[in-house]
């Protein structure tokens, strides 16, 4: 029996996907249902609860599933603003989103994960980007599109594991394609040669809206294959899901160290993004 509202602010959030549905050691108690001027998130929102390591207080975690529940959203039908601004509404001020990516680069085989740094644009504009139209102009830098304190957070937690199977990479440069096709072999080999280590069909516009709604937002890839440049087999959907549900337990033990991480009191201003506090006029009013 779950209930159906929740209280108290909820300050991170975890945006899964396929084999990230629940976390080990963590209990489901609350599953909301919230909408906005964007229409309703790509699913419910989970709360789950957790005690702390460090202080034994309940942390709770706000879990979205970015494709549905059941994986009925193409990345070019994630209702990205709604997801964002749903999350900001119950409280969340960081975001550790996770993701299936191709790797770019030999050195990252598939199974490894990557903590990415950088992102370059190849969406299409088909997807609506901003909350910032209608009137509401604002900018906001992107110069570095993710979240240097979690991302620290993150780095450390993923090597305290490498000796349990997880292998991570410090950085990378994401390339966000539109899909839902995969790249072509010639497409594939001019992003290596801008200098791309991994590309997926989500990063965008989800890092850049939680950017405009001043959330920090890190997110961690997981390579499922390499992508068309890599003569050794084409990729296929089948490799994707099959080597991201033979390492989701990895995923899952991943993520759950990083929540844990967060919760100690160290990371209180972190996970309330104070320092992204008044960056913009308008984060106040994304709900
Ligand atoms: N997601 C997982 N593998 C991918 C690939 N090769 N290209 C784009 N998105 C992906």
């Amino acid at each position: 029996n779950v209930a159906t509202s929740y209280s108290d602010p909820v300050h991170i959030a975890v945006i899964g996907g396929t084999g990230l549905q629940s976390l080990p050691g963590f209990t489901h108690v609350a599953t909301l249902n919230p909408t906005t001027p964007w229409g309703a998130p790509s699913s419910p929102i989970s709360i789950l609860h957790h005690p702390s390591p460090s202080t034994g207080a309940p942390l709770a975690v706000a879990f979205l599933s970015r494709h549905g529940l059941h994986h009925e959203l193409a990345p070019h039908e994630v209702p990205a603003r709604a997801n964002i601004a749903a999350l900001r509404s119950i409280g969340v001020r960081s975001i550790i989103a996770f993701s299936a990516v191709g790797s770019l680069a030999e050195e990252v085989r598939p199974r490894d994960f990557v903590v990415p740094d950088q992102v370059i644009d190849r969406t299409k504009g088909v997807r609506p980007f901003t909350f910032f139209e209608g009137g509401m102009v604002g900018h906001v830098m992107f110069g570095d599109p993710f979240d240097a304190g979690l991302a620290a957070v993150v780095r450390q937690c993923g090597h305290s594991l490498e000796g349990e199977g997880v292998k991570l990479h410090d950085k990378g440069t994401i390339i966000c394609m539109e899909g839902p096709a995969f790249s072509t072999r010639a497409e594939s080999n001019m992003y290596r040669s801008w200098g791309g280590t991994l590309i997926n069909m989500s990063v965008l516009p989800e890092a850049k809206l939680a950017r405009e709604a001043e959330m920090a937002y890190q997110m961690i890839c997981m390579a499922t294959d390499y992508d068309a440049w890599h003569t050794s087999e084409d990729v296929s959907v089948e490799m994707v899901m099959g080597n991201m549900k033979a390492n989701s337990e990895n995923a899952r033990r991943f993520i759950g160290a990083v929540l844990d991480a967060l919760s100690a009191p160290e990371h209180a201003e972190l996970i309330q993004a104070k320092h992204l506090e008044g960056q913009t006029k308008f984060a106040g009013s994304i709900t």
